[in-house]
């Protein structure tokens, strides 16, 4: 049986400009190119543990607007269960502004509807949560949500991986009661975590984690950037879907850095998130 994994988080629509460089303050300059993509951190995680073989449902919201049709029908086109995902009322669908330029990217998110997944609207679907394997967050929803479904996790022993992405303090609570924690290596310096939760994604560098008494270290792939949009999704999918399975920490982590080296050389945050034979193939032929 497939294992079952649950995000609850962001839904957005990426609209991405490409150009050779980023503007300075207060310069106009030409761009190379504009495209909308799906995006949110809650759904490129739900799309990359899909691609990897999971069952996964989304908890989250977007608006009653055209975007949000669009990301609830690439949610579903993925295979992700979006029963749970519903349009809220005269609110925007969220967005996010991305500029990419040089392999590299900046974002500004507006969390629209994403705001409207309260505690109060997950409550709701406590018997989803309570059949996950694994539980996946990120913080593109109320801070407040984030508590309340770590503390029902912790009570009701069901796993949890949070992503602390965007940056932002965490309750103290919230770190004490997850399973792992996944910053990446600007992340991590506003995090007061234990270091056996800690896995740092650290981009080309590869992923550091805790383990035996002593830091252990992946090396990160040698492949040519299209987009590092997503990547840290990527390997939080994968993550989750390796975890889910009860592989070790080290084979899941091994296994999540190689999906997201995949994912980067495709444009937009889930184009080239991978399947899982591309994966194995990948772990196979190394090339770090
Ligand atoms: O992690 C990448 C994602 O961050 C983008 O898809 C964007 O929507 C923002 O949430
Ligand atoms: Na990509």
């Amino acid at each position: 049986k497939q294992k079952q994994v649950t995000v609850i988080g962001s839904i957005n629509l990426d609209m991405v400009t490409t150009s050779d460089r980023i503007p300075h303050q207060g310069e106009t300059m030409m761009g190379t190119g504009f495209n909308t993509v799906p995006g949110g951190k809650g759904a490129n995680q739900a799309v990359a543990a899909a691609r990897l073989g999971a069952d996964v449902t989304m908890i989250g919201c977007v608006g009653d607007d055209p975007f949000g049709k669009v990301l609830i029908e690439n949610l579903q086109r993925e295979g992700v269960l979006t029963d749970y995902v519903e349009p809220v009322t005269d609110v925007p669908s969220g967005v996010a502004t991305i500029l990419v330029s040089d392999g590299d990217n900046r974002i500004i998110v507006t969390p629209g509807a994403n705001d409207y997944v309260t505690p109060t609207y997950v409550e709701k679907y406590l018997d989803v949560i309570d059949q996950s394997n694994i539980v996946v967050l990120q913080l593109e929803i109320p801070l407040k949500t984030i508590e309340y479904v770590t503390g029902y996790c912790y009570r009701h022993n069901i796993p949890v991986i949070l992503n602390p992405a965007p940056i932002q303090e965490v309750p103290d609570d919230v770190l004490k009661q997850v399973t792992y924690v996944t910053p990446n290596e600007t992340e991590v310096t506003s995090l007061d975590v234990g270091k056996e939760k800690l896995i740092v994604t650290e981009g080309k560098q590869g992923v550091r984690y805790f383990q035996n008494g002593k830091v252990q270290h992946v090396p990160g792939f040698n492949v040519t950037v299209e987009d590092t949009t997503g990547a840290g999704d990527t390997f939080n999918g994968a993550l989750a879907v390796y975890l889910a399975e009860n592989h070790s920490l080290k084979e899941a982590i091994i296994f999540a850095n190689a999906a997201a080296a995949l994912s980067v050389r495709k444009f937009g945050a889930q184009g080239g998130m991978p399947s899982r034979s591309e994966v194995i193939e990948l772990m196979k032929k190394g090339g770090q």
